[in-house]
């Protein structure tokens, strides 16, 4: 079963979704989204930038679930964000996805000059019944205080990267003392995690997979998570790390392996300004 974390905004988001990211391919995105609901996912990770917000649109619509059962979340990307445009953004990505409302809309990353205004934009959003929670993706403690000083709306929830390799404990704890849920993307390190002899040892220990003791690790450090994967058999055991617990000596040796890697890069057009 998967668990459910409330919000501060006092919708119910689950702990575990399915990333869709690389996975601009028709067949890639349909299998993923049939593998994800038949294993019990009811949570979907997309942005406009992943370009496959059509695909998933018809995926949900056929899976047969119903629509309050999902969570959907998706974002708004750096360009709209300079254009001004996060509203018509939001739009082209509900038609995108054929859908009246999403779960969760989040700002992308936090350009400078310009994710102050999206955060309003945002909050009006969600004064609609379009939108039901709002959020930030790559938000360094910064960018939480600017918002916190100019707006009276706490973001719902943090999506950063974050696995073994990169553990931004001052981040997680800020979060959490201030009421944003922090979400791990690439949580397997976009793969990097699974051939690490730590992990490697601490799995075999609890006959368990790299990958579910790198989620478990996520899950134990109070995060949600959204691996992503187009393999069915991945995405079933991926689910499968709700049933077990890491013990703490094992969890403080995996803490050790923190080492700043990141597989996500930062976007082009962000790299050569401070943000
Ligand atoms: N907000 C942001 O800026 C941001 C940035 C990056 C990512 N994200 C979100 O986070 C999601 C996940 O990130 P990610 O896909 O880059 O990295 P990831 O989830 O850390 O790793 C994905 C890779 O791991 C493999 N994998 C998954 N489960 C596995 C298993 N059980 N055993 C072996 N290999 C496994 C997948 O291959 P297979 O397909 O073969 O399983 C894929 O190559 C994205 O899809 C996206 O939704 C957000």
């Amino acid at each position: 079963m998967i668990e459910t974390v409330l919000l501060n905004n006092h919708t119910r988001m689950p702990r575990l979704g399915i990333g869709m990211n690389h996975m601009e391919n028709e067949k890639a995105v349909i299998t993923a989204i049939n593998s994800a609901v038949t294993a019990g996912y009811r949570m979907i990770d997309t942005a406009s930038s992943y370009r496959n917000e059509e695909y998933i649109g018809q995926a949900i619509a056929k899976c047969q679930i119903p629509r309050r059962d999902l969570f959907i979340i998706s974002k708004v990307w750096n360009t709209a964000q300079r254009l001004g445009d996060t509203a018509g953004a939001f739009e082209r990505s509900l038609e995108r996805l054929q859908l009246n409302y999403v779960d969760l809309y989040m700002i992308h990353w936090p350009v400078p000059g310009c994710y102050g205004a999206t955060w309003d934009e945002l909050a009006k959003l969600s004064t609609s019944r379009a939108v039901l929670a709002i959020g930030v993706s790559n938000f360094e403690i910064r960018h939480l205080e600017a918002l916190r000083k100019a707006s009276g709306i706490v973001p719902a929830v943090n999506q950063i990267e974050c696995h073994p390799l990169n553990y931004n404990k001052e981040l997680i704890e800020y979060c959490q003392s201030n009421g944003i849920e922090v979400q791990a993307y690439a949580p397997l390190a976009g793969g990097a995690c699974l051939d690490e002899d730590i992990i490697c040892v601490v799995a075999t220990k609890y006959a368990r997979t790299p990958a579910q003791i790198a989620l478990r690790w996520a899950i134990q450090k109070g995060l949600s998570v959204i691996p992503g994967s187009s393999n069915t058999d991945h995405i079933r055991s991926n689910a499968d790390i709700f049933s077990f617990e890491i013990e703490e000596e094992d969890m403080a040796i995996l803490d050790t392996m923190s080492r700043g890697y990141r597989s996500a890069g930062i976007p082009d057009d962000l790299k050569d300004i401070p943000f």
